[in-house]
């Protein structure tokens, strides 16, 4: 046997027990006389002693050896401690130890395993097992798993079954491109690794599967960011006979259970935002609802007066800062400059003070009179001391560029609470997107999303309008999941795929197989996925799924510890039936 017990396992009632504990050495502290040891695992520290008047001399000369990292076995009796350590579960205690034996030796690691490491991020990635023994990327795991198990559950207690799909199979369009798998059988052809299991969710709809999910890796060429990797985790979930509202309630139901289960926070009915009113509001469709600062439109008020760069904009667009006149002229300036950046994109700022006394001093007065800022005041909802920040010009773009403002704002003001929840449904999205570059209408969620009862006609005659079955779970300004009602009859899948540009015989090659499955009896049906990295973080109190993912890559897309991806040696390419010209 190993060990008796773990690390962090013993107390002061096992005192005089006789144990055999194993892991690895944190760290030594030789005083000559008598070494100490805290031994390591999964589960704790446990500090050893070894002392000149109580331990074999060869003992004392290997626990003086030991190095950080080995891996070692000890025999010894518990004992109490002289100097207690009340910060650590096992403080109480420490084993004498009577017999070592090193079961393997370490290189010195090429950073420290402590909480706070001086390891910078890609040496981490590198040697991603060191880091996973370090505690805080240990815990993420184990939390991981926590909601991993909870999701489980719950979802089988209300007759959802697992059912696992496919990783090898052809492209299914979902906005990002696709990983490829060349088929060595076929030549010239390739597998697609699946964006999400939509069509075969869909596909165990038609087979009267009813209630389906499944924790699934999916895959998505795409650029990454903080909250994005190629491959993620969904909880992908689908149900049958069911109306949107039926969803809602029943995915409404999961993330509560998961909020008190995990967090231990009771949150009351979530609400419900259109799309449209987010666009609005916020400036983003997964708006964060943990603090104010709404979005006032200032197009009535501010328009119309001599200034141009207002009277030439589609949209003149404010906040208030809550106690941001209490910046001075410099800060002012550099939130300026800050706004200009190419990533946030704004030509400019313009901003008003609102002064205790109710008196207001923009950087236009020139332009505007105490009673015409009273109003912009008004309409951003800004009180005494607040420095209302506003920006204008094209609303597609200006939107974007206040709600960065906004988030950064608001982080700045700790308003973004890591422990705070506040869940928002946003509905009533729209059916398709115009894609600037192209001109070409694409699908918003994607090409099996139901438009909403009645507006099928709207395709032909204002595209753009037609709002779909669709819906997003925000949480704390982050969308963890996403999902519709789905189109299940091959006519309306037809006018659909015609609409987002393919031709009938293309949409007979790419989805033949689901708008045939329509053909027998396919049921009403919907679903929604989660992004399982995305909220497992969120959870967690932080936003980089990085941190949550075991081997995760990097912002290049690789993973550094393997190495990967990597070239293919030429007799495995001439099987692929691959040929390079590199
Ligand atoms: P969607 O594309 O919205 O929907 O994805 C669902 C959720 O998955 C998460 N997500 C990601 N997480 C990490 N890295 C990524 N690259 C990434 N991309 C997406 C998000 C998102 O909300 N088949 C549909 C679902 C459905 O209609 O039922 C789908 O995949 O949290």
């Amino acid at each position: 046997m190993y060990r008796t017990h773990t690390n962090g396992q013993l107390r002061a009632t096992d005192i005089n027990k006789k144990v055999t504990l194993a892991g690895w050495v944190q760290k030594t502290r030789d005083k000559g006389f008598m070494v100490w040891v805290d031994l390591r695992d999964r589960y704790g520290i446990t500090q050893l002693i070894f002392d000149e008047e109580r331990t074999p001399k060869e003992m004392m000369e290997t626990a003086a050896q030991l190095g950080r990292e080995f891996v070692i076995q000890v025999t010894g009796t518990v004992i109490e401690r002289e100097s207690k350590n009340p910060n650590m579960p096992t403080g109480d205690i420490e084993i004498l130890v009577s017999e070592i034996s090193i079961l393997n030796k370490s290189l010195t690691p090429p950073f420290t395993i402590e909480d706070e490491t001086d390891g910078g991020e890609d040496l981490r990635m590198k040697y991603r097992y060191l880091d996973i023994r370090r505690k805080p990327v240990r815990n993420n795991l184990v939390f991981r798993h926590k909601v991993t198990m909870a999701v489980r559950n719950y979802l089988s207690k209300k007759d959802f079954v697992e059912v696992e799909t496919p990783y090898l199979i052809k492209s299914t369009p979902e906005g990002a491109r696709d990983f490829v798998v060349p088929s060595r059988m076929n030549e010239g052809q390739f597998y697609a690794l699946p964006q999400s299991p939509q069509t075969f969710k869909q596909l165990l709809m038609v087979g009267g599967m009813d209630k389906y999910f499944q924790i699934v890796k999916c895959f998505r060429d795409e650029d990454l960011r903080a909250d994005r990797q190629p491959e993620f985790t969904q909880i992908d979930c689908e149900m049958a006979f069911i109306e949107q509202e039926d969803i809602l309630n029943t995915f409404e139901g999961l993330t509560r259970h998961l909020l008190k289960e995990i967090n231990g926070v009771e949150i009351g009915e979530f609400p419900r935002m259109q799309y449209d009113d987010a666009m609005r509001l916020y400036g983003n469709d997964k708006p964060d609802i943990r603090f104010g600062m709404q979005f006032g439109e200032l197009n009535p008020v501010a328009q119309h007066k001599d200034f141009n760069v207002f009277n030439t904009a589609e949209l003149v667009v404010g906040i208030a800062v809550p106690g941001g006149n209490s910046y001075t002229r410099k800060e002012i300036d550099k939130l300026i400059d800050w706004v200009k950046r190419p990533q946030v994109g704004a030509l400019g700022m313009v901003y008003c003070r609102v002064n205790e006394d109710g008196s207001f001093k923009s950087s236009v007065d020139k332009f505007y009179d105490q009673e015409d800022l009273a109003k912009w005041a008004e309409v951003t909802q800004a009180s005494p001391g607040d420095l209302i920040c506003v920006l204008s010009g094209d609303t597609h773009k200006v939107r974007a560029q206040l709600s960065t403002l906004r988030m950064e704002l608001a982080e700045r003001l700790g308003l973004r609470k890591a422990n705070e929840f506040a869940p928002l449904w946003v509905v009533d999205f729209p059916l398709l997107e115009l894609d600037e570059e192209t001109g070409h209408y694409h699908a918003m969620h994607h090409p099996f999303t139901s438009p909403k009862p009645g507006q099928l006609e709207l395709l032909d005659t204002n595209p753009g309008e037609v709002k779909a079955n669709a819906y997003d779970l925000v949480l704390n300004g982050n969308e963890i999941g996403g999902g519709s009602i789905r189109i299940h009859d091959k006519k309306t899948q037809a006018i659909m795929l015609k609409h987002l540009g393919f031709s009938e015989e293309e949409a007979k090659a790419q989805f033949g197989f689901l708008m045939d499955a329509f053909e027998y009896g396919a049921p009403p049906h919907g679903g929604i996925a989660f992004g399982l990295d995305r909220l497992v973080a969120i959870l967690g109190g932080q936003e980089t799924i990085r941190d949550f993912i075991a081997f995760p890559k990097n912002n290049a897309g690789r993973d550094v510890m393997i190495d990967a991806p990597a070239p293919l040696d030429k007799e495995q390419l001439e099987e692929l039936h691959l040929k390079l010209d590199l």
